[in-house]
């Protein structure tokens, strides 16, 4: 049973014309990558006024954490709760009053709603210090949308640690999913997300000559085919990957075989073991391709972030909280998704859960998504990430999972 019975509502209602304030403020300074100092000093300055202790900055150059201790005799767990603070090289094209003031820099994903939500959480956590025992480790990351990503760093730098985390959570706006909505899913939840450069070196030679050319273009064209069998043939039917091959350039001119050409990949996996099976058979099958044609291929294969697993006791504490908060039609078990998040990175190191919440915003009935220039939050969804984030933290804090 629950130790923290009371309704949050009222409070929620209060902090929301701030909230609302600070996303909107910081939609207008969209910063991108690890130097997002702006946003940085603009959080620090709120995290200040709102009281909240050891503020610790510049972690992953414009990182930072800070501390809200609950003063209830308990257990002396420590919850952190993480939000991405990034944005995107778009230009802006929402028609909204707030619109990026930087061109060319827009917060196209909703990382100012996450920031904006963390704030509100730690307000509203502030004022109900007396409500849970332990610690919530609040933690603002820059550069979730490049890899190698900012989670990794803060990491690296000990943020994990004094205070030791026990358990860390996430949040994400959802553009697809309805206001009032929550989804989550247990175990898997996003891809491991890799990239893959191929160049085919062949010999270049006379458009009428072929027979004196190694030609890299019918050889590319093999190996992309060739590709394509190692999720038909090669992965267990019940699992999923994707390969795509997103560019495949050779040549100038309609008479000349060119020396080499190029191919760029996505891959998409969910399991390790999966990865590395799909990993290894490009690098067979390009290699031996090329060598069948007389050609040579080279394969760089590059790992972005890996797939988010949810620990299940704090995903099923995150469904039993989405139940309370939205109803429970309205908390939802997802399918995974084939996104890549570096939140992933946190749950390797304890466990977690990533969860998602619903900002469906329709212009004309239609729902520009995560990336589009015309991305918009519906604010109305954010109360109810507010409240489930901060019922899941001290629902942790005084009673586990
Ligand atoms: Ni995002």
């Amino acid at each position: 049973m629950s130790t923290v019975t009371d309704n949050l509502q009222s409070d929620i209602d209060e902090i929301m014309p701030g909230v609302i304030a600070d996303r909107r403020y910081l939609h207008t300074i969209p910063e991108i990558g690890m130097e997002l100092h702006d946003t940085a000093a603009y959080v620090l300055e709120r995290l200040k006024a709102i009281g909240v202790e050891d503020i610790k900055t510049g972690i992953a150059v414009t990182g930072m954490t800070a501390l809200v201790k609950g003063t209830k005799p308990g257990p002396d767990r420590v919850v952190m709760l993480r939000a991405d603070m990034d944005a995107l090289p778009i230009l802006e094209e929402t028609p909204v009053e707030f619109i990026s003031t930087r061109p060319g820099a827009m917060h196209a994903c909703g990382h100012d709603a996450h920031t904006a939500m963390l704030l509100g959480i730690a307000r509203l956590l502030m004022d109900r210090r007396d409500q849970f025992s332990g610690t919530v480790k609040l933690l603002f990351q820059p550069c979730e949308e490049i890899p190698p990503g900012g989670a990794k760093f803060m990491i690296e730098e000990g943020v994990l640690e004094h205070p030791h985390v026990d358990a860390v959570f996430g949040m994400h706006v959802s553009s697809d999913t309805p206001v009032g909505e929550i989804r989550f899913r247990p175990g898997a939840s996003s891809a491991n997300s890799d990239r893959v450069l191929i160049t085919v070196q062949g010999k270049g030679g006379h458009g009428a000559m072929p027979h004196e050319s190694i030609d890299p273009v019918i050889t590319a064209a093999h190996i992309a085919i060739a590709l394509q069998t190692i999720v038909a043939r090669n992965l267990d039917p019940v699992d999923s990957a994707v390969i795509t091959v997103g560019k495949l350039a050779a040549g100038e001119a309609n008479n000349v075989i060119p020396d080499t050409a190029e191919m760029k990949l996505t891959v998409r996996t969910f399991l390790p073991e999966t990865r590395a099976m799909v990993k290894e058979r490009i690098h067979t099958l390009a290699t031996s391709v090329a060598a069948a044609f007389g050609a040579t291929a080279n394969v760089e294969y590059s790992e972005g972030y890996p797939s988010v697993i949810n620990d299940v006791a704090c995903t099923a504490l995150v469904e039993a909280v989405a139940q309370e908060v939205c109803g429970p039609e309205h908390a939802v078990q997802e399918k995974a998704q084939m996104g890549g998040e570096d939140f992933s990175y946190f749950l390797q190191q304890r466990p977690g859960a990533f969860f998602y919440v619903g900002t469906r915003r329709e212009e004309n009935g239609i729902a520009w998504g995560h990336h589009h220039p015309r991305f918009d939050v519906n604010e109305d969804g954010l109360a109810y990430g507010i409240e489930t984030m901060s019922r899941v933290a001290m629902r942790y804090l005084n009673d586990g999972v």
